[in-house]
């Protein structure tokens, strides 16, 4: 940690600047240690005007937000929150799979500081002892003249206690990390994975480390909820799972769940 930073918080501007290195020159910096969410912030930016990249962080979010309008418990000094905006040069749909890659980053992040060894739960949860640690929360938006890509990462680091209804679902790594150099390394990747959105290097890793392959899973359709086999992850991170009519299925996005092998 750098000089200026010894008795600061987890987050600390100068370190983080520090250890996101000259690959971050130019990116607009902030850490907040109170606001209601950074994903929020990021799309304020835009609106007011705001081009090219950001990376805000927070110790804390009042209102921090989750994938399918859900919240995310973002206590003080517990964990690692916080947004990368990028203005995109390329198409949106190039960016498919960035929400995939960026798992992977984070993944590979927690493994090379704490050695904790994560699954990803597709999309692109992380699971540390069955408990959900990291959500990914990534959203686009454009102003007519620019689009904007906005990656929102919420890691529990050493949250020890949880609202009730989070109680069993939602854990921690429990690890003491760095956190300034565990946020640089996960967005000197992502950066790497916006600027090479074609770049498919993440893949043998989302592979390898998912939960779901060869699982028994449930997602919904409409109303109905399906029941299938997951079968494997395609090259833009899209999941294939045989239905019990024996089709595949292939899931771009959504949310699905772990079943038992028999109900
Ligand atoms: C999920 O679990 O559904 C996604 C959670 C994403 C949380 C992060 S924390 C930083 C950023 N700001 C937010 O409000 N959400 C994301």
């Amino acid at each position: 940690m750098s000089k200026n930073c010894e008795n600061a918080p987890r987050v600390c501007k100068n370190a983080l600047i520090c250890a996101l290195g000259t690959q971050f020159d130019g990116v607009f910096v902030q850490v907040f240690d109170k606001i209601d969410s950074t994903n929020t912030e990021a799309k304020r930016m835009v609106e007011n005007g705001f081009l090219g990249d950001a990376l805000l962080v927070a110790h804390s979010q009042t209102a921090g937000r989750g994938r399918m309008g859900r919240s995310f418990y973002s206590p003080a000094a517990t964990g690692a929150y916080f947004s990368i905006l990028h203005t995109l040069t390329t198409p949106l749909c190039d960016a498919v799979a960035i929400t995939s890659a960026a798992s992977v980053a984070v993944m590979r992040a927690i493994r090379s500081l704490t050695g904790i060894q994560t699954q990803i739960k597709w999309v692109n949860d992380l699971y540390y002892n069955e408990k959900k640690v990291c959500g990914i929360l990534t959203e686009a938006v454009s102003t007519g003249e620019s689009t904007h890509v906005i990656v929102g990462i919420g890691i529990n680091l050493d949250t020890a206690d949880f609202p009730r209804e989070l109680t069993g679902i939602a854990g921690s790594l429990g690890a003491h990390v760095d956190t300034n150099a565990l946020i640089a390394k996960i967005c000197c990747e992502i950066a790497f994975y916006l600027q090479n959105p074609t770049a498919r290097e993440w893949l043998s890793d989302y592979r390898a480390h998912s939960c779901v392959i060869g699982r028994r899973v449930a997602w919904l359709e409409g109303e109905n909820t399906r029941i299938g086999i997951a079968e494997s992850i395609d090259e833009d991170g899209a999941l294939l799972i045989k239905d019990e009519q024996n089709k595949l299925i292939r899931l771009h996005t959504g949310e699905i769940s772990l079943r038992p092998l028999k109900d």
